[in-house]
């Protein structure tokens, strides 16, 4: 096989673009996304199987889809938390959790993942679906490093990722070539996300390997240790 030469792409736009882009986002996603993402969000959230009474954060949650099935998968005597850059999301998402009767379990903020306002050790799982490859080459460590400090020892952590696994596949190439052109509006792109959690501390437990149009996306489960 050749070998990929070419460099990870990087993310260059600001954080306060991203929460602009998504803000104006917000209303469309499920239109626009939604239905694409579905089967690899589930993918993670079969892969994660929250229980009942735990303590779970969702970060990125967008419109709020994964929420939902995490909510009544941890039910009345657990609590979910969600953090997301973009106001405009997470009122989407507040929506959707009233009218599913489960907002009264779900703790909702509007922040930044580079730097999590939880307490060390204080979640058993983590979520994060198409979120991790938004963020910039030299803070995906940094977001990683915060998941592992508010996880608990041996706590889980789903990612759902575009994997750069396949990184001569035409599909990927096109996908990096679309970003090269359109560094703002396709600010994220493929990730090695297993190599990124392993330096990050996080073990791989479980790892699925699916394609969305032949693009690579990967299913991680890792463990804190
Ligand atoms: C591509 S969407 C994915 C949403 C959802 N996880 C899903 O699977 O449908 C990425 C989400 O990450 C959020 N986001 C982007 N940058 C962020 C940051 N620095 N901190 C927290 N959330 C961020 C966006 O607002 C958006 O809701």
């Amino acid at each position: 096989m050749a070998r990929d030469e070419r460099p990870l792409r990087r993310v260059n736009r600001t954080h306060e673009q991203a929460r602009i882009n998504y803000d104006g986002l917000s209303r469309c996603y499920d239109v626009l996304a939604g239905s694409v993402e579905r089967r690899y969000r589930n993918a993670g959230l079969h892969m994660l199987a929250a229980e009942a009474g735990e303590r779970v954060l969702e970060v990125g949650f967008g419109t709020g889809e994964a929420l939902q099935t995490l909510a009544a998968a941890v039910g009345p005597a657990g609590t979910l938390h969600g953090i997301d850059i973009s106001q405009g999301m997470l009122e989407v998402s507040r929506a959707k959790l009233q009218h599913a009767c489960l907002a009264d379990r779900v703790v909702l903020q509007q922040g930044d993942a580079v730097q999590l306002p939880y307490a060390n050790c204080c979640f058993d799982a983590l979520f994060m679906s198409f979120t991790l490859e938004l963020f910039d080459t030299p803070e995906i460590p940094t977001v990683l490093a915060e998941c592992r400090r508010v996880l608990r020892p041996q706590g889980r952590m789903c990612v759902v990722a575009m994997s750069r696994r396949s990184a001569d596949h035409p599909m990927t190439r096109l996908y990096e070539w679309l970003h090269d052109r359109f560094p703002r509006r396709l600010d994220c792109r493929p990730i090695p996300a297993r190599q990124c959690l392993e330096e990050a501390g996080l073990r791989t437990v479980e790892l699925r390997r699916m394609s969305m149009f032949g693009l690579a996306v990967d299913i991680l489960l890792s463990r804190r240790h």
